[in-house]
């Protein structure tokens, strides 16, 4: 079965968060002191996480990616990635982290049959890191990289949020130095998402502006031709390193969306600027069937209007998305807990 929205947009694609903490403190992300955690009892057993999963591939969700907080710190996560890479159903199996903890475990979860990486990279300079992260982990994370090149993933990719002022002085060092591990550099846009309670519009690097820089440098850039709903468009420099960008705050792409979000704790969200989920975890711990779930699921998600990212761009005077008192009334708001 294939359910399309009002926008004609199908679910393929769910972002599944195990866990909402982290072990870094990005500026972009989890910029406050302190934060509410989502209580233990209320987490998703895997069990629980791989019925759902099952639901949604029944109702044409192929491709799963396990984001966080940071997903590495879920206790025997490679469990979850077997039962979820036995799903015949699933075409894409990927996973989001900040890298500090994958030197330890990219093999496991390779062997675990995880398909895809992509590692978070802002900086390669550990100054920069400790001021950014707030941790000064940048070795570990680099040990986290190699180590999943070693462990064969079928695609590497490394994200940098760039922030004016911070690390835009980086763009090609990070780029030659993920084509120096076979990694595909993809330049993220600073987007004022709920938990970014200090961004300015004056911090956000445009992909206009990473285009002008990366010119400078390499020449002429041509646009890799392609049929995708992924948010990086990608580009080609004249030796033939590919990167991507990814322009939610410039040039949103919520026409092409099919991606949904499931917190650590059942909560789903049809956008990432969603202030309004829909609670699966009650749904699944009392009686209903399957069958029930889907329906339920599926009714959602022929009435989802949203169009997040580009209503945000119509706003002519913008802000943080979200306030900090509103993000402590309502912590599911956060990027940590709807996975970055
Ligand atoms: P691929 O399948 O490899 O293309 O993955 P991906 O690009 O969807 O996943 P990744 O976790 O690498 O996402 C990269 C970044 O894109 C995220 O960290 C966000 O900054 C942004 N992003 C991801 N999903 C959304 C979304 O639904 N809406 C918007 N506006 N931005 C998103
Ligand atoms: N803007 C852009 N991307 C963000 N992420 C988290 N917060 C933001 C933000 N404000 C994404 C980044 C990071 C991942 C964990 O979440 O891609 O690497
Ligand atoms: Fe999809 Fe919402 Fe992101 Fe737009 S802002 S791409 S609709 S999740």
């Amino acid at each position: 079965m294939n359910v399309l929205d009002t926008l004609q947009r199908p679910l393929r694609n769910l972002r599944l968060s195990v866990t909402d903490r982290c072990n870094l403190r990005c500026a972009y992300c989890m910029p406050e002191e302190e934060y509410r955690w989502l209580p233990k009892r209320s987490i998703l057993s895997f069990e629980e996480i791989a019925r759902l999963v099952a639901v949604f591939t029944s109702l044409g969700v192929d491709k799963v990616r396990i984001t966080g907080g940071e997903p590495l710190l879920r206790r025997e996560l490679a469990s979850l990635v077997r039962l979820l890479a036995a799903s015949p159903r699933l075409t894409d199996l990927a996973l989001t982290t900040n890298g500090v903890l994958l030197d330890q475990q990219a093999r496991e979860l390779r062997d675990a049959g995880l398909r895809r990486v992509t590692v978070s990279l802002d900086t390669l300079q550990p100054a920069t890191f400790r001021a950014l992260a707030r941790r000064d982990d940048l070795e570990r994370v680099l040990a986290g990289i190699r180590a999943a090149r070693d462990a064969g993933f079928g695609e590497l990719k490394l994200d940098t949020v760039m922030l004016k002022g911070t690390n835009d002085g980086e763009l090609c060092d990070l780029l030659e130095y993920a084509k120096s591990v076979g990694a595909e550099l993809r330049y993220i846009e600073y987007m004022d998402v709920g938990g970014a309670t200090r961004w300015r519009p004056e911090h956000v690097l445009s992909r206009a502006e990473v285009l002008e820089r990366l010119t400078q440098r390499y020449g002429a850039i041509e646009p890799v031709r392609e049929v995708s709903t992924a948010p990086a468009e990608r580009f080609r420099l004249a030796d033939g390193t590919v990167f991507g960008i990814i322009a939610s705050t410039t040039a949103p792409f919520c026409r092409s969306c099919d991606r949904s979000r499931l917190t650590a704790d059942g909560m789903w969200y049809r956008c990432l600027y969603a202030t309004v989920g829909t609670n699966l975890r009650d749904m699944l711990r009392s009686d209903a069937s399957d069958a029930e779930v889907a329906e339920f699921i599926a009714s959602s998600w022929r009435a989802r209007a949203d169009r997040g990212a580009e209503e945000r761009l119509a706003e002519l005077s913008r802000g943080a998305f979200v306030g900090r008192e509103e993000l402590a009334q309502n912590p599911h708001l956060e990027m940590h807990k709807r996975g970055g």
